[in-house]
């Protein structure tokens, strides 16, 4: 039986890795990606253990060539792509009297620019493995910021929001074809991107890197007749539809 590939960006820690573990575990062939090599290397040495094949392609999502060369190296690798997930993505608050101008420009290339470049640029790849009969499924790591406005995250939630409206109009355009995309909400996830409101929420009463993971693992198992535009997970109790 042909082995099923993903291409993760920001697979080296957090929710990626936790998809990457999921993937594999799945037995699964995975490309991450980060612009950190060492960690990048230590999660693929144990992804490996799950006994596939792993390819670590270091590219900062700020870096339109670099994207490039990761298109190129997961597609010579695997010829395939069952799932892209487009993940790797950067935080940052401030309120809309003193935001700084060039950081919403840095959140707009990683979290929204990078991915379109990726949607883009694999899709030929997803097309191809579709196939006539066949599913490709594109998971976007988006936020609850996407749909509920959350205080000194405009600039955050408005590329997340991009991110989700960019997944609703490629099911328009290509889920005919057996590609569609999934735009994941999350609320607070434990993470690295979430320590600093450890100690207002802690890490144990936030939503588990695994439980996202179950998410994009289970998209990945609808077929071509299913689009599943998009997944919002939130916290329990008052924090509903709330970070
Ligand atoms: N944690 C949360 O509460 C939460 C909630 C909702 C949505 N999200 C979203 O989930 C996604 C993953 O976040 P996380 O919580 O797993 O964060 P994380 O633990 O900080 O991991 C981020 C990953 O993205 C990579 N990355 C960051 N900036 C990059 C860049 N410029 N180019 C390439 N790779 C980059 C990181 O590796 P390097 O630093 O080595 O590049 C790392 O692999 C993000 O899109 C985030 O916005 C997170």
């Amino acid at each position: 039986m042909t082995r099923k590939a993903a291409l993760i960006t920001g697979g080296s820690r957090g929710i990626g890795a936790a998809i990457a573990e999921r993937l594999a575990a799945a037995g699964w062939d995975l490309t991450i990606s980060a612009r950190g090599a060492e960690t990048l290397e230590s999660t693929a040495a144990r992804l490996r253990a799950a006994g596939g094949r792993v390819e670590v392609v270091p590219a900062d999502m700020t870096d339109e060539a670099a994207i490039a060369g990761l298109i190129e190296a997961h597609t010579t690798a695997y010829g395939r792509c069952d799932a892209l997930v487009v993940n790797a993505g950067m935080g940052v608050m401030g309120s809309v009297a003193d935001f700084p101008v060039r950081r919403f420009d840095k959140l707009y290339q990683v979290n929204v620019r990078a991915p379109f470049l990726l949607m883009q640029g694999m899709l030929p790849t997803l097309r191809a493995t579709a196939g006539d009969r066949g599913a490709a499924k594109v998971i976007a790591i988006s936020s609850i910021t996407a749909v509920y406005p959350e205080p000194n995250l405009t600039a955050y939630g408005a590329t997340k929001a991009a991110l989700a409206s960019m997944c609703e109009t490629f099911n328009l355009e290509e889920s005919v074809r057996g590609v569609s995309a999934t735009s994941i909400c999350p609320g607070y996830v434990d993470t690295d991107m979430s320590e600093w409101t450890k100690g207002a929420i802690p890490a144990d009463e936030m939503i588990a890197g695994a439980d996202v993971a179950a998410i994009a693992y289970a998209v990945t198992e609808l077929g071509r007749y299913a689009v599943l535009p998009q997944a919002v997970l939130t916290r329990p109790g008052d924090n509903l539809h709330r970070a």
